[in-house]
């Protein structure tokens, strides 16, 4: 069995076991949040052995050139020395400069940040809320355009870091972040390219955030955004992309509604996957981009693979909830 050596310390890693699970087994306290690769909340240093490709999916280049690994995903073929990450270079401060209720449960939180942040639209920051919890939020704002960095927080029952967000953060509270992660965003060089975007809830945020950087870089192809809640009152910023629609004509939003009831003129109603493919049909050659909830996520994956966009054409980031081990409140 492949063996683990953080600092002093050997750990013997069991049958099919992860880095992670290996070291907490051990009482080693790492930090983690999906414990599924995406939220690259459980970062870890390889010093010596080979952590494996798939726990470096998605890992920016500079991160992957370090040795960066997702220790949630790394089961090790063979014996690795490991570190804790040198978490500097990727923390970041800042501060709340703007509180806004976006609807009866989504917060929009705008920072001001000690240091520049080197972003894009569309990824996501791992916040760290007051009591040490760690929770990804996608980026809203769109570098060069806006001065701030922009989160919409949907306030979850129970939730530690959006329940703290809704109810207590307040103009003037300072956060901890890390980041910026994620590959889902808005990239130029084929303006032509239609693009298709699609998510429920919050969903919005990044495809808010990638629409915006979409335009502001003079894409001039289609752009269809689709945004689905359960009533017309869950929905957010109608007014705002309709303002959008009417000001670029390449530019279309569908909000999708399950029930009527309170539906405006405009909404469609029913099954938000279901009025995608119905309106749009085929999308070989399409850009597509798909946010939020994960079953959704991968339900239109599929859906928009078999009506031809390419595999490499479709980013995707599923708001997997998190599965580490809760911290006593
Ligand atoms: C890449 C990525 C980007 C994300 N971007 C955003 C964003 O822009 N806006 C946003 O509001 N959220 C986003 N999320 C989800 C966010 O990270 C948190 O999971 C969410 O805010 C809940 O955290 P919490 O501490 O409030 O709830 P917790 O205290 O962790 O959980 C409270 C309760 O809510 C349930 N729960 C937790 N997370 C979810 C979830 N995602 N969906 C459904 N039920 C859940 C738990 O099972 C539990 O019952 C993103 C997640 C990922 C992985
Ligand atoms: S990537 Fe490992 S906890 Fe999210």
């Amino acid at each position: 069995m492949p063996e683990i050596r953080l600092g002093d310390s050997l750990y013997s890693c069991g049958n099919g076991e992860t880095v992670l699970e290996c070291l907490e087994r051990h009482g080693v306290a790492i930090p983690s949040s999906c414990r599924s690769g995406v939220c690259q909340t459980c970062l870890m240093r390889a010093l010596s052995g080979d952590p494996g490709s798939l726990a470096k999916q998605g890992l920016r280049e500079t991160l992957q050139a370090q040795n960066y690994f997702m220790s949630c995903v790394c089961r090790p073929a063979e014996n690795l020395g490991v570190a804790l990450p040198d978490q500097a270079g990727l923390r970041t401060r800042g501060r709340i400069v703007e509180k806004t209720f976006l609807n009866e449960r989504i917060v929009r939180l705008r920072y001001a940040m000690d240091t520049p942040v080197d972003y894009r639209a569309g990824q996501f920051m791992n916040l760290i809320g007051p009591l040490g919890d760690v929770r990804s939020y996608s980026l809203v704002s769109v570098p060069g355009v806006d001065e701030f960095l922009e989160f919409h927080i949907l306030l979850l029952p129970g939730g530690r870091v959006s329940g703290w967000a809704y109810t207590q953060a307040a103009v003037g509270d300072e956060s901890e972040m890390l980041g910026p992660h994620g590959a889902c965003f808005y990239v130029g060089g084929r303006p032509e390219q239609p693009m298709l975007l699609a998510g429920t809830g919050t969903g919005l945020a990044p495809l808010y955030g990638i629409v915006r950087d979409a335009l502001s870089q003079g894409h001039t192809g289609p752009i269809h955004l689709y945004h689905g809640a359960l009533k017309a009152s869950a929905l957010y910023l109608v007014d705002e992309l309709r303002a959008m629609a009417a000001t670029h004509p390449n530019f279309n939003y569908v909000p999708c509604v399950f029930h009527p009831e309170g539906a405006a003129e405009g909404m469609q109603i029913g099954d938000i996957k279901r009025i995608v493919l119905d309106r749009e049909g085929g999308v070989a050659g399409w850009r597509v981009f798909l946010c939020g909830d994960p079953e959704l996520v991968r339900e239109l994956q599929r859906a928009c693979f078999k009506a031809g966009a390419g595999l490499r054409d479709i980013l995707a980031d599923s708001f997997l909830p998190n599965r580490s081990p809760s911290k006593p409140a």
